[in-house]
C-alpha cells in the first residue's frame, strides 16, 4: 500500500476528553478538532463540555470560574449550567432563550471523560470503549498521564501498531537489541471498528524489569496484544509466563501484565493529546511499583514525541505525497484502512443527508 500520512477528522466519534482526576478543581480548556471547549462540573457534580466562548461578547469561558450554579463568564458575569443554558444575567431578571453556548454530550465512565463531537442526536453510549480494568484499581492499580503531541493523531495509531520501532526509538529505555525481536510471531488482523495485532516470542529470556518485578527464574513465553480501537484509540497488553504453563490458552494466570490504554485525541491536524494510563498487573499491593513502572514508561513516550514530531514536521513540507510501506506495517495498514472506510462512510452519510 502506498499512502500518504494525514487522514481527516471522523467527527460521529466518542473522543477522550479528560481524565476523570483533572476535573477535580475548577475547569479545564482543552482544544478537540479545531474546536476550544472548557470541561468543568456543573452544580450537580456531573462532567459537562460547553464551547469555550461566551454567547455574550465571546469572551473564553476558560477567563471565567466555576461557581456553585455553572460556569461564570470573566467579563460580565454570566453564568451556563452544564447543558449551556444561562441560568444568570447578574442585574436581568430575564433570560432570553437564546442566550446559551453550544454544549457537547459527555460520558464519564470508569475514570475517562468522553466527548461526542459529531451530531448530538447520534450520540450513542454503546459504542464507548469498556475499560473494564480501570474498575478494579486493586487487580489493576494504575497511573494516568497526558502529553501534547505537535503531529496528526493518526502518527501515535502508526506509531503503537508498529513495534519495530522500539529497537530504534527506544534504543536507550526499553528497546534492547533491535533484532532481537526478529524471532517473534506475528499475526495482525482487522477488527469490526479498528484493528488487532498480536506478537509471541515464546521459551525467551525475561527482560531485566519483568525479572525484577515477579521474580522469573528461567524463560518465559512473552505477548504483546494491541487492539486499535477507531478512531483514536489503542488497548494494550503484554506480559511474560513461565514456559511450560500453556501461556497462549491461559494468558490470564499469575505472571508480569502491564495493561495500557492509549488514546491520541485530535487538537488540530497537525497536534493531538496523548493520553495514557499504565496499570500494574504484577505487583498491585505496592503503590510504589505503580510509580515505577510509569517513571520508567513516561521516558519512552517522549521518545515516541520527538520521533512524531520531527517526522511530522517533514510530512506538512509535502503532505500529497505517498509514503511506501514495508510489511511490517500490516497492522498499521489495517488501522489506517479502517479509520478511512468510517470517514469515507460518514461523508457519504453527510452529503446524502444534505441532498
Ligand atoms: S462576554 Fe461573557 S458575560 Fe460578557
Ligand atoms: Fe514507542
Amino acid at each position: 500500500m502506498n499512502d500518504t500520512a494525514f487522514e481527516p477528522f471522523l467527527r460521529n466519534a466518542w473522543y477522550l476528553g479528560a481524565w476523570s482526576e483533572e476535573l477535580s478543581d475548577g475547569h479545564l480548556g482543552r482544544t478537540i478538532m479545531n474546536e476550544p471547549i472548557v470541561f468543568f462540573r456543573g452544580p450537580d457534580g456531573k462532567a459537562a463540555a460547553l464551547e469555550d466562548r461566551c454567547c455574550h461578547r465571546g469572551a473564553p469561558l476558560t477567563h471565567g470560574q466555576v461557581v456553585e450554579a455553572g460556569i461564570e463568564c470573566g467579563y460580565h458575569g454570566l453564568i451556563f449550567n452544564g447543558s449551556g443554558a444561562c441560568v444568570d444575567i447578574p442585574g436581568h431578571d430575564n433570560i432570553p432563550p437564546q442566550t446559551k453556548v453550544r454544549s457537547y454530550p459527555v460520558v464519564e465512565r470508569q475514570e475517562f471523560v468522553w466527548i461526542w463531537m459529531g451530531e448530538a442526536a447520534r450520540a450513542d453510549e454503546s459504542k464507548i470503549i469498556d475499560f473494564q480494568f480501570h474498575d478494579q484499581p486493586d487487580k489493576w492499580p494504575n497511573k494516568k498521564g497526558m502529553i501534547p503531541i505537535k503531529s496528526n493523531y493518526m502518527m501515535m495509531i502508526d506509531n503503537l501498531m508498529d513495534l519495530t520501532h522500539l529497537g530504534y526509538v527506544h534504543a536507550k529505555t526499553i528497546g534492547g537489541n533491535p533484532r532481537a525481536h526478529a524471532k517473534a510471531e506475528f499475526d495482525a488482523m482487522p477488527t469490526e471498528n479498528g484493528a488487532r495485532f498480536d506478537r509471541w516470542m515464546m521459551d525467551a529470556a525475561p527482560p531485566p524489569t519483568y525479572k525484577k518485578a515477579v521474580g522469573f527464574e528461567g524463560n518465559v513465553d512473552r505477548w504483546w496484544d494491541f487492539e486499535y480501537v477507531a478512531p483514536s484509540s489503542v488497548l494494550q497488553w503484554n506480559g511474560a509466563i513461565d514456559v511450560g504453563k500453556n501461556a497462549r490458552e491461559n494468558q490470564d494466570q499469575p505472571g508480569f501484565h502491564l495493561r495500557l490504554f492509549h488514546s491520541a485525541t485530535p487538537e488540530t491536524e497537525g497536534s493531538f493529546h496523548y493520553f495514557f494510563s499504565a496499570a500494574n498487573g504484577y505487583q498491585q499491593d505496592d503503590p510504589e511499583a505503580t510509580e515505577v513502572l510509569f517513571g520508567e514508561i513516561f521516558p519512552t513516550f517522549i521518545e515516541d514525541k520527538e520521533i512524531m514530531e520531527v517526522q511530522q514536521a517533514r510530512l506538512e513540507l509535502d503532505p500529497g505525497r505517498k509514503l511506501v510501506a514495508i510489511p511490517s506495517d500490516k497492522a498499521l495498514t489495517h488501522a489506517r484502512q479502517t479509520i478511512r472506510r468510517l470517514v469515507a462512510e460518514e461523508r457519504a452519510e453527510m452529503a446524502q443527508a444534505a441532498e
